[in-house]
């Protein structure tokens, strides 16, 4: 069996937030708190859950972008985190990010082509006329034309943006995409287009994907396997179909009951049916299982001890008494 090209093991981030008062001590927030799952070459893993549940922050610590509090990150087999700088430049080729909002991640000023061109200028590997070649060339790649070249970003509409920033992250050829919340800013209209050029990149590049978003009814087709987060902890883990079908954590059932809710476009799921409240702060997580406070079935071990993620079999994990 060939090894996972991506394994998070125990990763955790910790935000030391200003003190309130000048005797108190700093407080913790807690938003990556232990999390482990791996992705095999070709999948596409999904990574759901609420706003503020720490898909951002997991990503970010993928790429090394910020530094964990602890846990580690291997690609390929090498050790992210104790990657020297040098090293570091060599992996950051093989791993690659899209945000949601591609006019933030584009530089306003800066031609298409050549922000598409720009990562090879960065590695140093390409002179002038090489990166206007193979920029042009990625333009097509992404379904836009090559003459588009020298436009600037208030040129382009949402999508077509974010076609521009798939391509400046595909020009390294890179093994492992990262994609936090890329149809989210899109309208309804323009996502299943991205999502179709996503999936149809992934079989000619030979893409792993990491598929970041807080809207489980886009992740359904798109992800082979799926982990749903709450509050900084991987709750469920199932392969996509069967999560939907028999998802087993009561977040994730009540997840997948808001669905039809969802269609728009929310800063926050809150329509979650069936869930009261909101989700509690990260620097004050709630004792035992952090689901308790929200759960209809909570029973009086859920506040005292923190469930374990229990394998139900065909690596469907999932972390509740219930179960
Ligand atoms: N640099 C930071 N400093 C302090 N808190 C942060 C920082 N970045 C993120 N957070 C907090 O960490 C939590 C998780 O954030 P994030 O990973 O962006 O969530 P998501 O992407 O799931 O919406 C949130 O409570 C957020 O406010
Ligand atoms: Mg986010």
């Amino acid at each position: 069996m060939t090894q996972p090209l991506l394994i998070v093991d125990a990763l955790v981030k910790h935000f030391r937030l200003e003190p309130r008062g000048l005797f108190e001590a700093p407080p913790l927030l807690r938003a990556v708190d232990g999390i482990s799952f791996s992705v095999k070459r070709g999948e596409t893993l999904g990574l759901v859950g609420e706003s503020g549940c720490g898909k951002s922050t997991t990503a970010r610590l993928i790429l090394r972008l910020i530094e964990p509090t602890s846990g580690s990150v291997a690609l390929d087999g090498v050790d992210v985190l104790a990657c020297s700088k040098k090293e570091l430049m060599a992996l950051r080729r093989e791993m690659q990010i899209v945000f949601q909002d591609p006019l933030s991640s584009l530089n306003p000023r800066m031609s298409v082509g050549t922000s598409i061109g720009e990562p090879l200028r960065f590695h140093g590997l390409a002179d002038q006329v090489e990166r206007f070649d193979r920029a042009r060339e990625y333009l097509e790649v992404v379904g836009l034309s090559a003459d588009y070249y020298d436009r600037l970003p208030h040129e382009f509409s949402g999508g077509q943006n974010q076609r521009v920033a798939v391509a400046r992250a595909l020009i390294l050829q890179p093994k492992l995409l990262i994609l936090d919340e890329p149809v989210s800013a899109l309208d309804v209209s323009i996502r299943a287009q991205i999502l179709r050029l996503l999936s149809d990149l992934q079989g000619q590049f030979q893409l792993t994907y990491v598929f970041i978003s807080h809207d489980l009814s886009v992740v359904k087709r798109f992800c082979d396997r799926i982990a749903v987060l709450y509050l900084g902890k991987i709750v469920e883990i199932a392969e996509s179909e069967t999560l939907y079908r028999e998802p087993l954590h009561p977040y994730s059932q009540a997840l997948i009951r808001a669905i039809p809710e969802v269609k728009v476009d929310g800063p926050r799921a809150s329509s979650l049916s069936g869930l009261e409240g909101d989700v509690p702060s990260p620097v004050n997580p709630p004792t035992g299982c952090r689901f308790h406070t929200r759960c209809p079935h909570k029973m009086p071990i859920c506040s005292e001890q923190e469930p374990p993620l229990k394998d139900m079999g065909d690596g469907h994990q999932v972390a509740c008494f219930l179960h």
